[in-house]
């Protein structure tokens, strides 16, 4: 599998990007190829601060290091570090039709909502197109709200591939991440950024334990037996525990008899052992950013010969070179 995803650097990872996404991409790292980038040309449609965007974009890869990706068997660099994208970009642009891009739904909230919309944010599918078919990739993992972007890029690559009579383009296929991996917030509802109930990831330890014991919970009487399956609390504390302290703790469950402070505090003791060594990497990391330059500088290089390659198969195809 040639494997290939972008993660937006829009802000720090919360356990629901972790376990959702991050790790999942962390996994197929082995495969025959592992591109990872990070889209800093897509977070220019939402962040206008220059610094902010440079600090997010270094935070983004210091968190997937510390995270497991291995730079010894994944390609990590920032997407506007291979130009050949912007370029690529522009020839798909210029085959894809205005219909295509007004379907896509990122656009058409926007718009349903009287807002008005960027040529960037209209413009994002081809952008994320020409990421995917200048590494020839054919897997792409993503969360199931990018499936569109998958369809549109394939969209595109078949109508350059027909328009040229030649196969310049891999048609590449989404990989939806588990949704069963879909994790709870503090308020119960999925956590989210945009609904103030995640909890970071490299979070300080103590505002981290502080904010699980904020956990909302329901008020039925201690002695009541309760099902784990449905309970929030049981969901995030069987994302960190062992298999056999998950099954300890659905059997307290369903006999009834305990405190939910128990349970956070449990929680956030499996939550802090969980990430411990990934917090100790993110703080050796900060404290080498040129280590962290050096991968991202040498990544980059690795992908612009690949994307170097396919950008003169596609400009040879149209007449350009
Ligand atoms: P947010 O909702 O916090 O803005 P994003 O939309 O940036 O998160 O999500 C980035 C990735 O993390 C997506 O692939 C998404 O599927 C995954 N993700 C986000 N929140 C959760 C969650 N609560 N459970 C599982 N996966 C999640
Ligand atoms: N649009 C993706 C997101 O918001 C990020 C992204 C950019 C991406 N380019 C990509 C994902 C190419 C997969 C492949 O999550």
């Amino acid at each position: 599998m040639k494997v290939l995803s972008g993660i937006q650097p829009t802000g720090r990872p919360h356990w629901g990007n972790y376990f959702g996404a991050i790790r999942q991409y962390i996994e197929l790292q082995h495969e025959q190829q592992a591109f990872y980038f990070i889209a800093n040309l897509h977070a220019l449609t939402t962040i206008r601060d220059g610094e902010e965007l440079k600090q997010n974009s270094l935070n983004t890869a210091m968190d997937l290091l510390a995270l497991g990706l291995d730079p010894d068997h994944a390609v990590l660099f920032v997407q506007s570090d291979v130009p050949e994208i912007s370029e690529l970009c522009w020839l798909l642009m210029s085959g894809t039709p205005m219909g295509l891009l007004e379907r896509c739904v990122s656009y058409k909230d926007k718009v349903s909502k009287g807002l008005s919309a960027g040529t960037g944010l209209f413009t994002y599918p081809v952008l994320q197109a020409a990421d995917i078919l200048a590494y020839d990739s054919d897997t792409v993992p993503v969360g199931e709200d990018q499936t569109q972007h998958i369809e549109v890029c394939r969209d595109i690559a078949k109508s350059f591939n027909n328009a040229f009579q030649e196969e310049v383009f891999v048609l590449p296929k989404a990989k939806v991440l588990d949704a069963s991996a879909k994790v709870p917030g503090t308020d119960g509802d999925k956590m989210s950024k945009s609904y103030g109930n995640f909890i970071e990831v490299f979070e300080p330890v103590k505002p981290m334990r502080k904010k699980i014991m904020r956990i909302a919970t329901d008020s039925r009487p201690m002695e009541d037996s309760k099902d784990p399956e449905t309970d929030h609390l049981y969901q995030l504390y069987s994302l960190f525990a062992e298999p056999s302290d998950c099954r300890e703790m659905a059997e307290l469950y369903r006999k009834g008899g305990f405190g939910y402070g128990d349970v956070k505090k449990k929680l956030a003791d499996a939550a802090e052992a969980y990430f411990a060594e990934a917090r100790a990497r993110r703080a050796e990391l900060e404290a080498q950013p040129d280590r962290v330059l050096q991968i991202l500088g040498d990544g980059a290089a690795v992908a612009r010969v690949k994307a170097g390659e396919v950008l003169l198969r596609a400009q040879k195809a149209c007449g350009l070179k």
